[in-house]
């Protein structure tokens, strides 16, 4: 089989690590992910603070959310789902020419305030640093989204200034703060976790 007859599915699932965390797995969806990525992003809450999800979230969003995850090389995209394989949530990155990965991440309502999302987080910095040469990683959160700017500074990043972001839920821009890490703050962070591990 040559590289073009590889079914897109597949192949976005050979690119995929698969990341694994204390109580999470992150993977790439899947069309079997549909029914519960549409359950799950169907709150206004959630498309509010997030540039592009639309709200209503239907099923046919889901499909196309899923159809095209992954497909573009400059964007990686995972479900975060429970050990048991329960899907809660997605986070991802993109990158853009030249700029830092941006990360961006939603949990469904229900599994808010468990940590979650940083523990989710935590796990794609790492991969980024990791896997690719990336000098820094970027975010952004909106300034009425303390829950999301809290995510950011327990992951090490920390603010670099002020914008406006294109709210497709909201069909207007509203106000975020933008937020950084840099690899050596990050290592810095890795290796002060890893001391404490030690001594303990
Ligand atoms: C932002 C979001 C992912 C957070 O998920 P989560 O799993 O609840 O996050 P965590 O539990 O890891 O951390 C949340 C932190 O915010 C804090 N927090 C929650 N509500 C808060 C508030 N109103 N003011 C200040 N801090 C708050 C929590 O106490 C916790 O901090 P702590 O561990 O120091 O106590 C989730 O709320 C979400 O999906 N929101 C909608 C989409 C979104 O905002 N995405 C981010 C786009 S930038």
């Amino acid at each position: 089989m040559t590289l073009q007859e590889i079914p897109s599915g597949a192949f976005r699932e050979r690119c995929i690590p698969v990341l694994e965390t204390e109580r999470l797995v992150l993977r790439a969806p899947q069309l079997g992910d549909v029914k519960a990525v549409a359950m799950l992003a169907n709150d206004r809450r959630i498309a509010e603070n997030t540039a592009r999800i639309p709200h209503p979230y239907r099923l046919a969003d889901a499909e196309d959310f899923i159809a095209v995850a992954n497909s573009h090389g400059n964007e990686t995209i995972f479900l975060i789902t429970l050990r048991n394989g329960t899907p809660i949530g997605a986070c991802g990155f993109t990158q853009i020419d030249r700029h830092p990965p941006e990360i961006g991440y939603w949990l469904g309502v229900k599994h808010w305030g468990k940590g979650y999302a940083t523990e989710a987080v935590r796990a794609v910095i790492d991969h980024i640093f990791t896997d690719t040469d990336a000098d820094a990683i970027q975010s952004a959160a909106r300034v009425t989204n303390p829950p999301s700017r809290r995510v950011l500074e327990k992951c090490g990043f920390q603010w670099s200034g002020a914008g406006l972001l294109r709210i497709r839920a909201i069909s207007s821009s509203a106000p975020i703060d933008r937020f950084r890490l840099d690899r050596g703050l990050w290592a810095s962070i890795k290796a002060w976790g890893q001391t404490r591990r030690v001594q303990a």
